[in-house]
C-alpha cells in the first residue's frame, strides 16, 4: 500500500486502511505470533499484522482458541510489536475477556495497547457488542471487528460452519456490520462466509472487509501465516500454501539429524580449528 502521493507509507495507520477503501486498494493481513516471523512480514510490506488468539490452536497446542487468555497473548502482542517497522498491530480479544461488559472489554483492550504495544483490537460479535467498540474507540483505541463464523463461538455455531446462507441470512449479517461501523470499527473481518454476501456487505460498508474464506469482494485478504506457509499438516480450503516449510523444515531436521550421527556436522569449516 502506498500513500496517495506515491511515496511509501512508514507506518500504517488507521485512516491508510480507511483511504485504501476510497482508492478501491486492497489492504494485506497476516497472523504472526513472535518477532523472526513479524519481522519478516512486515518487512514483506504485509499492512496488518494480527496477533490471533488462533496462537492457541496454531502455536500452542491447543485443540481451538477457547483455553486462550490475555495472559497468553501478551508476550506474543509484545514480539510482534517489537518487529512491527510499518504494520499496523492488532490484537485478538480472547475469548472470556470482552463479553460480560463495556468495562471489561475497555480493561482487556487497554493491556493490549500498554502492555503489548498494539495499535488496535480485534474481536468477534456484532450487534451485541457494540456497547463494547464505542468503550473502546471512545477510549482511543481503534477497533476491527470480526463477523461469520466467529471460532470464539463454535459451541454454539455447531461447528466451522460457512455463515451467509439461508433465508434472512444476509440481512443479519449486514445489519450486524453496518452496526460495528456505527460504533466506531474502522474495519471487520469477515470469516467463512459466503462470497456473494460478503461481497455485499463490501459493497454496503464505508470501512474495510478484510475477507478469510469469504471470496474476492472484499476490501483485503487475511490468513493465518501457517496456512499461507505450509507449515501444518491440515489446512482449510479456504487457504493456499505459498510455501512448504513444514516438509522443508522435516527434512532439514532429518539431514542435520543424519550428519551428527555420520560426523559430517560439524564439518572443519564450522569448527574452531586453534
Ligand atoms: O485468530 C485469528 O487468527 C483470526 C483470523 C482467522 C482472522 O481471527
Amino acid at each position: 500500500m502506498s500513500t496517495p502521493k506515491g511515496s511509501d507509507i512508514t507506518r500504517v495507520r488507521v485512516h491508510h486502511i480507511r483511504e485504501a477503501k476510497e482508492r478501491g486498494e486492497r489492504v494485506t493481513m497476516l497472523t504472526a505470533y513472535d518477532f523472526p516471523t513479524a519481522r519478516i512480514f512486515d518487512a514483506a510490506g504485509i499492512d496488518m499484522l494480527l496477533i490471533g488468539d488462533s496462537v492457541g490452536d496454531n502455536i500452542l497446542g491447543h485443540p481451538n482458541t477457547l483455553p486462550v487468555t490475555v495472559d497468553e497473548m501478551i508476550p506474543h502482542v509484545r514480539a510482534v510489536s517489537r518487529a512491527a517497522q510499518r504494520a499496523l498491530v492488532v490484537a485478538d480479544l480472547p475469548f472470556g475477556c470482552y463479553e460480560a461488559s463495556p468495562e471489561q472489554a475497555l480493561a482487556s483492550a487497554v493491556r493490549m495497547v500498554k502492555e503489548g504495544g498494539a495499535n488496535a483490537v480485534k474481536f468477534e460479535g456484532g450487534e451485541r457488542v457494540t456497547p463494547q467498540v464505542r468503550a473502546i474507540t471512545g477510549a482511543g483505541i481503534p477497533v476491527v471487528g470480526h463477523l461469520g463464523f466467529t471460532p470464539q463461538s463454535e459451541n454454539i455455531l455447531g461447528g466451522k460452519r460457512v455463515q451467509g446462507r439461508g433465508p434472512g441470512a444476509e440481512e443479519r449479517l449486514t445489519k450486524d456490520a453496518v452496526a460495528l461501523q456505527e460504533a466506531g470499527a474502522f474495519a471487520v473481518v469477515l470469516e467463512m462466509m459466503s462470497a456473494p454476501v460478503a461481497a455485499h456487505i463490501t459493497e454496503v460498508l464505508t470501512i474495510s472487509t478484510i475477507g478469510i474464506g469469504a471470496g474476492v469482494g472484499c476490501d483485503g485478504q487475511v490468513l493465518v501465516w501457517l496456512d499461507l506457509a505450509g507449515m501444518g499438516d491440515w489446512s482449510p480450503r479456504f487457504a493456499k500454501q505459498y510455501a512448504h516449510l513444514g516438509s522443508d523444515l522435516e527434512a532439514a531436521a532429518k539431514e542435520y539429524a543424519a550428519e551428527v550421527k555420520s560426523g559430517a556436522f560439524p564439518s572443519p569449516e564450522q569448527s574452531y580449528l586453534q
